[in-house]
């Protein structure tokens, strides 16, 4: 798989993965099967970041507790996901691989976030809002769910998140809670940086090119999901919104349906998308060839996918090897935090 290895930082600079046991740490739901947005805003950096880093990924099945999940699917979709994980390249002898329910200092660090994050940020939070305005039931977990994120990337030291673009004011409040954290009580947290991708780190809805890609908002043919069957993933690139003239760019104001397909096959090639809109004069080619490699992008991942979830004994041993090993990182930052925050340890 071939990929742009550059990132945009916080700040705006570029940043070159290099050599270094920094460490990386980013969750993901198990709320169902995962879309192309997932696998080319986040999946494949994950599975970058394994090389050259200490990297460790979490399926944040507390986090897919904050809105209404049936406990027979959640338990599957815990599997799924990491079956995904791993067909999609995480290898779990490279990267520490857990489910966040495994390791109980999630939830215990998840409370004292709680006591760190104000009414008002966590009110601040666009994504609260959105789920909030699709939702029957919105438990107290939706609106403090970021400071249970910020717990997850502080209990391992983490340098560096990959998301996508939309996990942004997510990352800025683990870091100020981080900073609030060290400044109360002494230095206790590394202060955390999200890396969002060049390209992908938004992919939009095929059908309404104007809205990012996502489980819960899609039109019925906009959304590609990683596992769908590979005609249909063909057919919905066909029928895709382009608009009315015939002119291939990069123009996400006023041509955002072509740009999205420019930057997923960008995403997939490798190719910067203006040089790809170079090569192209009509829009029918242009579907063509994303379809294409798309397809062939996921073509493995669903084979994969289907031995591993052939053996579901297999993943809970992984899972299991996983926790383990991020206890025992998970441990001793969450011993800092409560000798820090003043809470009289056991010992
Ligand atoms: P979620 O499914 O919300 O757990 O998201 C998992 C990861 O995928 C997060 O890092 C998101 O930022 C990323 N993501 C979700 N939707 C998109 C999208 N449409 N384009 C790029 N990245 C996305
Ligand atoms: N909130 C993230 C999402 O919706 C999932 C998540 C939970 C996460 N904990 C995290 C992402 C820690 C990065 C780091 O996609």
């Amino acid at each position: 798989m071939v990929g742009i290895l550059r990132w945009r930082r916080r700040d705006g600079t570029t940043l070159t993965p290099r050599m270094s046991t920094q460490r990386v740490f980013s969750g993901i739901q198990p709320s169902g099967d995962p879309h192309l947005g997932n696998l080319l805003g986040a999946i494949q950096n994950y599975v970058r970041y394994q090389h050259g880093h200490d990297a460790v990924y979490c399926i944040v099945d507390l986090h897919a507790l904050t809105t209404p999940k049936d406990p027979d699917e959640l338990r599957a979709n815990t599997l799924r996901m990491t079956n995904l994980l791993m067909a999609a390249g995480l290898d779990p002898e490279r990267c520490i691989l857990f489910a966040q329910s495994h390791v109980p200092e999630h939830a215990q660090l998840g409370w004292l976030m709680e006591t760190t994050v104000s009414f008002g940020e966590l009110s601040r939070m666009t994504q609260f809002k959105d789920k909030a305005d699709r939702s029957e039931f919105i438990s107290a977990s939706l609106f403090t769910y970021p400071a249970l994120q910020a717990a997850d990337i502080l209990l391992y030291d983490t340098n560096f998140v990959p998301v996508g673009d939309d996990q942004r004011q997510h990352l800025e409040l683990s870091r100020d809670a981080a900073q609030r954290f060290n400044s109360r009580f002494g230095e206790t947290f590394v202060v955390p940086e999200h890396v969002i991708p060049e390209i992908a780190a938004r992919v939009m809805d095929l059908q309404r090119p104007n809205d990012k890609m996502s489980k819960t908002a899609a039109a019925e043919n906009g959304l590609i999901y990683v596992l769908e069957d590979l005609k249909s993933i063909e057919k919905k690139f066909k029928r895709a919104v382009t608009d009315s003239d015939d002119e291939v760019r990069l123009d996400w104001e006023n041509k955002p349906g072509v740009s999205n397909l420019l930057e997923i096959l960008s995403a997939v090639t490798g190719t910067d998308p203006h040089e790809l809109a170079g090569n192209y004069t009509q829009y029918g080619a242009l579907k063509v060839d994303t379809a294409e490699a798309v397809v062939e992008l996921v073509r493995p991942i669903q084979e994969r996918f289907a031995e591993l979830n052939a053996d579901p004994a297999e993943t809970m041993r992984i899972l299991r090897t996983g926790a383990e090993k991020a206890s025992a990182i998970a441990s001793v930052v969450y011993d800092r935090a409560r000798d820090a925050i003043g809470l009289l340890g056991p010992e």
